[in-house]
């Protein structure tokens, strides 16, 4: 028996050996499989990085193909989802939909508890895909306006702006939304990956794994930082009030959403990506008002920060809310859309989990009353 320690949050605690994702927080790298995070954005897409996530390597054309066309053969909605999309509390968040959803899904399908260590096609590609056309239907019909039916010509994440907008992105808008779902499908264990891999560790489905890992990221110390960041860019209004805005923060003691990170001490890579994505379509769509003021941002929180000898950069959510602003997506769909993508990571680690499970069972240090005698009702 290990000895017993005790980390709050299991801060710095190993609870898992995994071959899926690596971070270099120093260096400010990120791998999937041993794949660059840029080599991955350059190179790939959401399908293929879903398929390297799910089998561990990489698919050669055929094996693409045959994965490609399954995934988008698996976009459209059954009327009853399409129904409870519909239906759903109109004032209920997209995430408790989402989680409803996907627990609706599993009995949909009839899915019956598959501890499978290998990716059962059929169930887990249900749940990725699926995900997207109901994001982008509750959008709709939150603006009283029609399903659009799913094409299959489109990647998956031009397809979600098709079926939210009902018109075709153009091809940058659509890779930048196809790459935004690669940059967040995986990230090693944070709060929603562990909770997939508890779930899953009691040999439970992997619809309830997902459900609870939806669950998970709805909470704002985990998804939402980006849905923050672009109040703070709307709040400051225009780049002339930034600097300010962001030296009252700092004074206040109040946090910039958007700048630093746990893991990195560098800048994080992703952000690298989204900064290039949110300058290129700021200059294409003639509209660099969001951009403007988050340099000026960073800079001054930088400046600021590096006067304490304190080096924070930017992470992940700094830029990506401004970038999806550009491509239409209201605020509330942020971290939906980071479900849409995280899925893939979420069913890697839980089919990881799988193959050399062992039940979470941690212990909590005991710090309550001592023993002691029972009091009757009268005496109480
Ligand atoms: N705004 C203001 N101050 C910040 C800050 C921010 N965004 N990020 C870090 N700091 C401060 C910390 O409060 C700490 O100050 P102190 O030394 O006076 O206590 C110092 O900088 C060092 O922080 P560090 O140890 O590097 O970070 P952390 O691990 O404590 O916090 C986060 C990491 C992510 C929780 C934190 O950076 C944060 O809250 N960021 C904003 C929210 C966000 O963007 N979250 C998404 C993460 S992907």
């Amino acid at each position: 028996m290990a000895e017993t320690t005790y980390a709050k949050g299991l801060e710095g605690v190993v609870a898992a050996e995994s071959e899926i994702c690596r971070i270099d927080g120093e260096q400010g790298k990120l791998y999937y499989l041993g794949y660059s995070i840029e080599d991955l954005a350059r190179y790939s897409d959401f399908e293929e990085t879903t398929y390297l996530l799910l089998y561990g390597r990489l698919p050669n054309r055929d094996e693409m193909e045959i994965f490609s066309k399954r995934m988008r053969a698996s976009r459209d909605l059954a009327p009853e989802i399409l129904d409870m999309v519909r239906n759903f509390p109109k004032d209920a968040h997209p995430m408790e939909l989402l989680q409803s959803v996907i627990s609706y899904l599993s009995g949909y399908i009839q899915h019956r508890i598959q501890h499978s260590a290998t990716c059962n096609c059929r169930d887990t590609l249900h749940q990725v895909v699926q995900l997207a056309s109901v994001v982008a239907a509750w959008q709709r019909f939150r603006e009283s306006k029609d399903y659009i039916q799913p094409r299959q010509d489109l990647s998956h994440g031009a397809n979600f702006l098709y079926m939210m907008r009902g018109q075709e992105p153009d091809e940058y808008e659509g890779k930048v939304m196809d790459t935004c779902l690669v940059l967040h499908a995986e990230h090693g264990f944070n709060a929603s990956t562990f909770t997939a891999r508890v779930v899953a560790s009691t040999l439970s489905t992997c619809y309830s794994s997902i459900s609870a890992a939806i669950g998970s990221l709805y909470g704002s110390l985990h998804g939402g930082a980006n849905e923050k960041a672009m109040a703070m860019v709307e709040e400051i209004g225009s780049k002339d009030r930034a600097a300010d805005w962001v030296n009252r923060a700092l004074d206040n003691k109040q946090k910039v959403m958007g700048m630093g990170h746990r893991v990195y001490k560098a800048k994080d890579p992703r952000a690298i990506i989204m900064e290039e994505f949110l300058a290129e379509l700021s200059k294409r769509k003639a509209d660099t008002r969001s951009y403007d003021i988050l340099k000026i941002v960073e800079k001054t929180f930088r400046d600021r920060m590096e006067e304490k000898g304190k080096p924070i950069y930017p992470n992940v959510d700094f830029f990506s809310g401004a970038v999806y602003d550009l491509l239409g997506i209201p605020k509330i769909l942020f971290t939906p859309i980071f479900a849409v993508s995280r899925v893939s990571g979420w069913l890697a680690h839980i089919l990881e989990q799988r193959r050399d499970n062992r039940l979470y069972r941690p212990k909590s240090l005991y710090v309550g009353t001592q023993p002691r005698e029972w009091v009757t009702m009268e005496k109480r």
